[in-house]
């Protein structure tokens, strides 16, 4: 509404309303190599383009009389109750697509401004309490990349506690990373390096393991942070990681219902289903099609969902397929990139919007309503 009176006044809206026409504004606005960073994937990008492409296959069928003219989106997922099943994606080294740096404050803004809740990870530019201060009254979630060093791994997630997170994503596909060749060619890895590293920086358990303070010694806290950065984690850790933190437990990566069980059997909170975007793994199944098997193993638990969500016709799908929840990632850091704050919150709006009146037009008025059968296999 807001934009169509702007559009009586003779306003035009600030940012692009495509997602097409964002991420071209986004790719002309950023760096080149920062460009590849963000906007690439693993191999030849083919996981990445069928995550978006598996949306097509779904058609919603349209509802008449049924009186919509209120839809409800609210959604309760771990004791909270948020305004939308929408949040932001874990973006690591966001700082690069921010004017200022302040990728992961802009990002938490963002949250403050709209309820949307941001996932924060653990590859920042700034300090975890930094940003969660920044957040609102909005509440966010922590991503932690579990590093060898168990110790530091707990002093993170003490920190997130600490700092108000309301729930830890423990991402399980990235303690190596993928084969990206676009990175690989902008030899862009030294750039990330620099930017990634304050929550590591600030850890006292980080600096302990130093033998100056990574002030005085950036190279050796760099080359100490890639030492420990992954752990390449077993179902065994799995009773360790749970007894880190009594918040939400998450994990991140989750594609198969057998590890939807072992997951559950292991006491976590909720399914990450995710495949990092196409970022990791090239040659994979499209996320999308591996949520009705997740969601049928989860029985009940929360499903958080993301890779490939471009529109808000793309949110209620998901829902629909069986998420409780679902993330976005690559659209919002294009929305940082060209307006900070305010291109993020656009973002998030238009999602919103869209998905809200796809539900009003189409006659599903609640989350509820979104179900498997409100859906065709289109091809
Ligand atoms: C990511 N993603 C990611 N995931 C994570 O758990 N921790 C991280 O630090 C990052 N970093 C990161 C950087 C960039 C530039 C991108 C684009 C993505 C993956 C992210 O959380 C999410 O799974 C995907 O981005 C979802 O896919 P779409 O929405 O980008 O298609």
């Amino acid at each position: 509404n807001e934009i169509y009176l702007d559009g009586l006044r003779g306003v035009s809206p600030r940012f692009p309303m495509r997602h097409d026409e964002l991420k071209a504004a986004a790719h002309a606005a950023l760096p080149a190599s920062v460009w590849s960073y963000v906007a690439g994937g693993a191999g030849d990008e083919r996981t990445q383009r069928a995550n978006v492409a598996a949306f097509e296959r779904w058609g919603l069928i349209p509802r008449m009389m049924v009186g919509a003219s209120r839809r409800d989106l609210t959604v309760d997922l771990f004791g909270m109750t948020l305004p939308a099943p929408l949040f932001m994606a874990p973006v690591g080294v966001i700082g690069l697509c921010a004017q200022d740096g302040h990728g992961d404050l802009a990002t938490a803004r963002a949250a403050a401004r709209t309820g949307v809740p941001m996932v924060a990870s653990t590859l920042s530019e700034d300090p975890m309490e930094r940003t969660a201060a920044e957040s609102g009254g909005t509440p966010g979630f922590f991503q932690l990349y579990t590093p060898t060093d168990r110790e530091l791994a707990e002093s993170l997630v003490k920190r997130a506690e600490a700092a108000g997170f309301k729930g830890i994503v423990v991402t399980l596909d990235t303690w190596i990373t993928g084969w990206r060749p676009r990175d690989l060619a902008t030899g862009n890895f030294p750039q990330l390096r620099g930017h990634c590293l304050a929550n590591y920086t600030s850890d006292p358990v980080f600096r302990s393991r130093l033998a100056k303070a990574p002030e005085d010694d950036p190279q050796a806290a760099i080359l100490h942070w890639a030492q420990i950065f992954g752990n390449p984690l077993t179902w065994n850790d799995l009773p360790w990681l749970r007894s880190l933190t009594d918040l939400p437990l998450i994990l991140k990566g989750i594609c198969h219902p057998d590890d939807v069980r072992r997951a559950k059997d292991g006491g976590v909170d909720g399914i990450y289903c995710s495949n990092h975007g196409g970022r990791q793994a090239n040659g994979g199944l499209p996320a999308l099609d591996a949520l009705p098997g997740v969601a049928e193993a989860a029985d009940g638990l929360p499903v958080l969902f993301d890779s490939g969500i471009r529109t808000g016709a793309d949110v209620v799908k998901a829902i629909a397929l069986g998420a409780t929840a679902v993330g976005v990632g690559r659209p919002y850091a294009y929305g940082l990139a060209l307006g900070g704050t305010d291109g993020i919150v656009h973002v998030l709006r238009s999602l919103l919007a869209e998905a809200d009146l796809i539900m009003a037009v189409n006659g599903y008025p609640t989350l509820a309503d979104l179900t498997p059968e409100a859906l065709r296999r289109v091809t």
